[in-house]
């Protein structure tokens, strides 16, 4: 493993970032980069880059495949790899974490296998006006196919759900709340074990969208109470391409395999195959291996810092960008909610988010624009397009300065 200085309490800023290259080294990519654009994707530190390198570099080998030394210590690491995510999301067993793709595999999977079994004619799928479309386009899907219909939680002004209007959206005919932690958009945190509660207690399933959650709040599944949580490594400081699926046991046990091929069989004859147990049912073809590690290798730096001070000091920096914003004559920002993570999506009158996008990008910040892959939470607040500044773990208040100013700039170009 990489010698990296360790993130011990006190919690500190100056350390953290040399750990990231991409932050640090900004000569490295050919000119300075402010970087708020961690929602879409995180940076990596070299924690993570190193243990992805040493793989390739000294113990590349298939998992669950050879005798061979170098594929059995590839499968003790990627076994290390699902009880390293188990015990970050504090569920019940490693068997209970599915390796995928991305969330939005995750979600697919769900739909597809425990919705294709559960889900008929005139049932009703609960989700909410602020779900990325990962978390709307694979239900819609399903409901397709089934004659099942869609009923929405709605978003209040301020950026937070309706809560009062769940009981009311909630009917026997209910077969699944899907909902996201964190809002990608408006950076509102969800109350996810209350909504939960509600549907463990009239027999509904839990899908949590944990995407934008896990890299900011403490997440214990048990506690929250959900039937499936998901999220993504590349948002959480690790490689791109690996996911992960929470899901109870019972329920992972209930449903059909996904994808078919190699290694989430037991038998295969021409005639039947029978499947791997839960969750090598669902791994079929050969893993991401080296990613699944490097996500483990993410989380066991993330799980360096203490996250009661990365949360305070991510919310003194959310603050401050959010005073920077409401400080500029014409910006409008989307939501307002009490409990939030360090996202501000915004529009100003009179100039095109695009434009402001390119007259910051010319000025070494990184912000994303558009939709944000939310089309309906943007219809709601009667906007399309919009600016996304997000921040991240290494974001500090110079990145949030520079952001400031370069807005400032950019629209009296354009007003
Ligand atoms: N879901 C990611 C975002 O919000 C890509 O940018």
């Amino acid at each position: 493993m990489s010698d990296t200085q360790t993130i011990a309490p006190p919690f500190d800023i100056e350390v953290l970032r040399n750990e990231f290259p991409n932050i640090s080294d900004t000569a490295a990519s050919g000119r300075p980069i402010v970087y708020l654009d961690t929602a879409a994707t995180a940076h990596k530190p070299l924690q993570v880059i190193n243990r992805i390198s040493e793989f390739y570099s000294k113990q590349n080998s298939n998992v669950h495949r050879g005798v061979h030394t170098l594929s059995a210590q590839a499968t003790a690491y990627y076994e290390e790899s699902r009880k390293e995510v188990q015990s970050f999301l504090h569920a019940e067993s490693a068997d209970e974490i599915v390796f995928t793709k991305g969330t939005t595999e995750s979600v697919n999977l769900v739909a597809y296998t425990w919705g294709e079994r559960n889900v008929g004619a005139g049932d009703e799928i609960l989700l909410t006006e602020m779900e990325h479309h990962a978390n709307i386009v694979p239900w819609q899907m399903l409901c397709e196919r089934k004659s099942a219909t869609i009923k929405i939680i709605p978003v209040l002004d301020n950026g937070e759900l309706d809560m009062d209007a769940i009981d009311s959206l909630i009917s026997e005919k209910t077969k699944i709340v899907a909902v996201t932690h964190v809002s990608n958009t408006l950076g509102t945190i969800n109350d996810i074990a209350t909504i939960c509660d509600k549907a463990r207690r009239h027999g509904i399933v839990s899908f949590v969208d944990g995407a934008q959650a896990v890299m900011h709040l403490e997440v214990d599944v048990q506690k929250i109470g959900c039937d499936f949580y998901a999220f993504s490594a590349h948002k959480l400081y690790g490689p791109t391409g690996v996911g992960i699926l929470y899901g109870r046991k019972a329920l992972l046990e209930s449903m059909p395999p996904f994808m078919g091929g190699g290694a989430m069989i037991d038998t295969v004859t021409f005639q039947k195959t029978t499947y791997a147990n839960a969750p090598g049912r669902f791994e079929a073809g050969t893993p991401n291996i080296a990613g699944i590690i490097g996500m483990a290798e993410a989380i066991r730096w993330f799980r360096k810092i203490d996250v009661n001070q990365l949360a305070a000091y991510e919310a003194n920096c959310t603050s401050i960008l959010l005073d920077t914003l409401r400080s500029i004559d014409n910006i409008t920002v989307l939501g307002a909610a009490e409990h939030r993570i360090g996202i501000a999506t915004f529009v100003a009158d009179g100039a095109h988010a695009h434009d402001i996008g390119i007259l910051l990008d010319e000025q070494g910040i990184a912000v994303r624009t558009g939709h944000h892959c939310t089309m309906p939470l943007l219809q709601r607040f009667g906007v399309q397009q919009t600016v996304r500044a997000s921040l991240g773990a290494y974001s500090n208040q110079a990145d949030v300065e520079a952001f400031g100013n370069a807005l400032q700039k950019s629209l009296r170009m354009l007003q």
